[in-house]
């Protein structure tokens, strides 16, 4: 049993105690002063019955004093019959001492007093219709106290046997919740210790417990989730900074090799055929050129100067440029484009990353049946794309109608050289540089399957506020 479910039942239990002690003192107390009451009228209602049975036999002493015997008064009871013009007592019955010092201008209101005998009495009195005698009844007061006794002793068992059923009651609420906390604790114990699998849930008291827990579920997801996606990006900085500086020392040689075959091109005094050789190396080391550049955006050498960017624009820019493209591939162009808020980029960046896009999904979708191929272009603004922080984002995507992306390669498609074109088609290097891009802005690229199966690629990026500037990013 745990500390802490221990320390909780035992100070539930003394208060329930206290409780139930309390019900049992108020309630007893009440039937004593009713019965204290009920003493007094019991006084006043007997002395008048001694009053009338002394009156039927015309106040003949001897039959007073006769009455007075048959009166229903314990042994510790008080009765008197005072002649009220001397306050002489006439016949009396208990106590003398306590007779002693009954006075008639006493007796008018009810009294409740201290004999003389250490008794405590309630008194209650009768004149007679002449107004000449006047009857005293005095009943201890220990009378009421043993009438309220029964009340007493029934009250305390019933209340203990509340008490009983309350502790095991609440026993069980206690060990319910005792435990389900334990639960959550032992949850978060194992979150702290780096086990960030899904936890299985449990059967929970209250709803709040359960949406407790189900933040704790939430919020380890999201933890796994963005330590993977640390890990990916980490290796992808890690793979950048190789890439680039590899990149840098290949240009050199590179550029030796160009120079010099450009020297050699302009001979005339080589052999035929040499030429077309020469043409050839050309050619490639131009292509090695284009791939080198492309390599060395990873780590951008010369910071350029952002300026503010309509999407519309980047949407329009795209569209241009391909359109006869898609017109000869039978491709349908949709453009939904919405956004409102612009961006702070270099627009040649960011439209090498648009058109990264929009090739990828035209090859796509080579394959496709003609009737079928459409693109997508979509913008529009977004508040929050799932960060933490309320910042607006713009996004930007485009989706195709082609086969989509295999579900084992989701997780390469943002790695330099993964390229499931033909050699020579394409590097590989598109998505990997558009990632390097994006995230350098603090955005974030992505792809996604589309309704249709086909692919969605996507990149969000901070919007910039009216006066120019962009917002502070805040959380990761
Ligand atoms: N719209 C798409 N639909 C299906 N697969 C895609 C799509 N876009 C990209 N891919 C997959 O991602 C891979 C990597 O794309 P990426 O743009 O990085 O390189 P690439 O297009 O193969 O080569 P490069 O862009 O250098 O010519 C592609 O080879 C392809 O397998
Ligand atoms: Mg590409």
């Amino acid at each position: 049993v745990p500390r802490a479910f221990r320390t909780q039942l035992t100070v539930g239990a003394a208060c329930l105690l206290a409780l139930f002690l309390a019900a049992v003192f108020f309630a007893a107390r009440e039937t004593f002063k009713e019965q204290l009451l009920a003493l007094q009228e019991q006084s006043r209602v007997t002395a008048q019955s001694l009053m009338a049975a002394a009156e039927a036999g015309h106040l003949d002493r001897e039959k007073i004093a006769d009455a007075i015997l048959r009166l229903p008064v314990p042994a510790d009871g008080v009765v008197a019959v005072l002649d009220v013009p001397t306050g002489t007592v006439v016949a009396s019955r208990g106590d003398a001492a306590a007779v002693s010092t009954l006075r008639i201008e006493e007796l008018n209101a009810p009294v409740s007093r201290l004999d003389g005998d250490g008794v405590r009495r309630s008194y209650g009195s009768a004149f007679t219709t002449d107004g000449l005698c006047r009857v005293v009844v005095g009943l201890p007061r220990r009378m009421a106290w043993e009438r309220t006794q029964p009340v007493y002793r029934r009250n305390a068992i019933n209340a203990g046997a509340w008490y009983v059923l309350s502790i095991v009651a609440l026993y069980f609420f206690l060990a319910r919740w005792v435990r389900s906390v334990g639960q959550l604790e032992a949850m978060a114990v194992r979150v702290s210790a780096g086990d960030l699998r899904t936890p299985p849930s449990q059967p929970m008291p209250t709803s709040e417990l359960e949406q407790m827990q189900q933040t704790m579920v939430d919020m380890i997801t999201r933890v796994r989730e963005l330590q993977l996606q640390v890990v990916r990006q980490e290796r992808l900085a890690a793979i950048g900074v190789l890439v680039s500086g590899v990149a840098h020392e290949i240009n050199n040689p590179l550029q030796s090799i160009l120079g010099f075959t450009e020297v050699l091109e302009a001979r005339t005094d080589l052999p035929p055929g040499v030429h077309a050789d020469l043409a050839m190396i050309h050619t490639e080391s131009a292509r090695a050129g284009s791939i080198i550049r492309n390599l060395s955006r990873f780590t951008r050498q010369q910071p350029l100067d952002p300026s503010p960017y309509k999407l519309t624009d980047l949407v329009a820019w795209v569209a241009e440029l391909r359109q006869r493209r898609l017109a000869e591939e039978d491709i349908e162009l949709v453009i939904e484009d919405r956004a409102t808020s612009s961006v702070n980029v270099v627009s040649s960046e960011i439209q090498q990353v648009a058109l990264n896009f929009v090739i990828n999904a035209e090859y796509a979708m080579l394959n496709a049946a003609p009737a079928e191929r459409r693109m997508t272009i979509r913008t529009r603004d977004v508040a929050s794309a799932g960060r933490l922080g309320s910042s607006a984002f713009v996004r930007f995507e485009v989706e195709d109608s082609g086969a989509g992306v295999r579900p084992g390669d989701e997780a390469k498609l943002f790695q330099p050289f993964f390229t499931t074109k033909p050699v020579g088609d394409g590097t590989g290097l598109g998505l990997s540089v558009s990632y390097g891009i994006i995230q350098s802005y603090g955005g974030e690229i992505g792809y996604a399957q589309s309704a249709t199966g086909g692919a969605i690629f996507y990149f969000e990026l901070p919007a910039i506020s009216p006066s120019g500037r962009a917002p502070l990013r805040q959380g990761f």
